[in-house]
């Protein structure tokens, strides 16, 4: 695994990256924090933390309908195949994949790269013969990965709904972007569909307050990396459906009138102004294949639960 590696001055590049964005949303009117910066190491703890909360039915869904549908998905992914993962997080999820398909190399993209590296070491030990190279990466930028040794095929795994986290627009453009980085390989992608608006208000708004703590800790880590000094207790969590946009939006709403400083940088919040820090776009499974569309991706497979609240598609370059 070491080998394959990918080394990155990550601290420095991470940070910067951060603070540049940081001090630029929050110049804007009305501000906003790309959501991209949930996930330090804390945040990717958290994050896992809200995959088990009962309101949050997404990963149960999705790892089901990988669990029910692996074989099948195996034989999608051919033989002597390497599997692209693109926000990896855990690494859980495409266990289920690499022991149906037992392709011949792995390689999760992630942007928390201390946590990547975590999770990489801990499915090695469980997958020895694997060839592993975790990328530390923001996978919005083109991809190029040179062709490993023995490989057949490439397919793109895209789990976890973080498509929704772009407006469609991005998101196809997003698409497109892998769809070259693959190099002609197919895309195994997770979609959060249009529901209840009760039951993705819930998602979001867990009784345990840990989405609360996951969207805090956008000025937690800002004020571990950035010098900042936010009152984490004078923002709230608010994090409506808006049904006409079809997505969830989260906001941190300042409780009161006040002031944070973060890298030298004085920034005043008005009582009830919000930060903006992430969409969550839903689908229905027609409007979803007609986003791969526009992205050169034809959808040929796709498996819902019976509920209807997830959805898996596997789609081939057109
Ligand atoms: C919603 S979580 C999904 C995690 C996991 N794939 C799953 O299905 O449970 C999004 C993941 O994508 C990563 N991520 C978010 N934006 C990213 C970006 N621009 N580049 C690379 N990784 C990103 C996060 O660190 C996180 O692990």
């Amino acid at each position: 695994m070491d080998a394959l590696r990918t080394v990155t001055p990550l601290a420095e590049a991470r940070a910067s990256g951060f603070a540049q964005c940081l001090l630029d949303g929050l110049s804007r009117t009305p501000k906003e924090i790309p959501c991209k910066y949930f996930y330090d190491e804390e945040g990717s703890r958290l994050f896992e933390a809200i995959c088990d909360l009962p309101e949050y039915y997404q990963t149960r869904t999705e790892t089901a309908l990988l669990a029910r549908h692996a074989d099948e998905i195996a034989a999608l992914i051919g033989p002597k195949a390497e599997i692209v993962e693109f926000g990896a997080g855990a690494l859980k999820k495409v266990r289920l994949l690499l022991d149906a398909a037992a392709p011949n190399a792995y390689t999760p993209i992630d942007i928390s790269g201390d946590y990547l590296l975590a999770v990489t070491r801990a499915l090695a030990a469980d997958y020895p013969n694997l060839g592993l190279r975790p990328v530390v990466a923001d996978f919005t930028a083109a991809l190029c990965l040179p062709p490993l040794p023995g490989v057949r095929a490439r397919a793109g795994f895209f789990p976890g709904s973080t498509i929704g986290n772009f407006k469609p627009d991005a998101a196809a453009g997003l698409l497109r972007r892998m769809r070259a980085g693959l190099n002609g390989g197919s895309l195994l992608i997770g979609v959060d569909l249009v529901k209840d608006p009760a039951r993705l208000h819930a998602a979001y708004n867990d009784a345990a307050g840990i989405t609360a703590l996951f969207n805090k800790n956008l000025l937690a880590r800002a004020n571990r990396e950035l010098e900042g000094d936010f009152d984490l207790d004078g923002f709230d969590h608010y994090a409506p459906y808006n049904p006409a946009a079809r997505r969830i939006e989260m906001y941190l709403v300042s409780r009161r009138r006040q002031s944070a400083t973060v890298c030298g940088h004085r920034f005043d919040f008005a009582q009830g102004e919000a930060v903006h820090t992430e969409d969550s776009h839903k689908y229905t499974p027609d409007g979803f294949a007609q986003l791969a569309a526009r992205a050169g991706w034809r959808v040929t497979r796709q498996w819902r639960d019976v509920e209807g609240l997830f959805l898996l598609a596997w789609m081939e370059s057109v």
